[in-house]
């Protein structure tokens, strides 16, 4: 079984998480940044950060092809935690299987509250006082399986989602990386 402490960041978008995760890591090892986009802005920074990356364009791919050659970038890494950091393409049953237990994931909401997309509009729109973000482990149910480590961030009366959008994302970049350090000693 690979060692826990070598993690592969799987990112499709901006990348400030994967940021973070590079930035503080400590007791951890992030030896490959992945995306399922070529384009994604933060591969620059990954490469920028000397770590290896890989790109395949899973556009039109079908899931198990796409997935196949993740999984074998992730082996020749010798990866043994996943950290999913913005990844937006779902994960196939046996996938999540495959990495049971040993897949991360970070979401804008203090789970189980508003797993899924537009969090902070719904939280705002329910009233909330408090919203936040959670470190979880990944299972075939999109945002459900064990939370690991939450953040919480007052919601004020001027805030609209934009706005409470930035305080949670800053929240997530302590959480994330504390989270992942304390996984990995497991
Ligand atoms: C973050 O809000 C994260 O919680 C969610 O997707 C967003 C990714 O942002 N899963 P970034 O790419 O890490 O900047």
């Amino acid at each position: 079984m690979p060692d826990p402490k070598r993690v592969a960041i799987l990112i499709s978008g901006r990348g400030s998480n994967m940021r973070a995760l590079v930035e503080q890591a400590s007791g951890y090892e992030v030896v490959l940044v992945a995306s399922n986009r070529p384009q994604a802005p933060g591969l620059n920074h990954a490469r920028a950060a000397g770590i290896p990356t890989w790109t395949s364009n899973s556009k039109g791919v079908p899931r198990e092809e796409f997935e196949a050659e993740l999984g074998r970038a992730l082996r020749d890494h010798r990866v043994g935690t996943v950290a999913l950091a913005g990844y937006m393409r779902l994960l196939s049953a046996a996938f999540v299987e495959q990495w049971r237990g040993r897949m991360l994931n970070i979401h804008p909401s203090l789970l189980p509250r508003n797993p899924g997309l537009e969090t902070h509009a719904r939280a705002i729109a329910a009233g909330d006082s408090v919203a936040g973000c959670s470190v979880h482990i990944v299972t075939e149910e999109v945002d459900s399986g064990q939370v690991l480590a939450q953040a919480e961030v007052a919601i004020e009366p001027s805030d609209d989602a934009a706005t409470l959008e930035a305080r949670v994302l800053e929240a997530e970049h302590t959480l994330y990386p504390a989270a992942l350090a304390e996984f990995v000693k497991r």
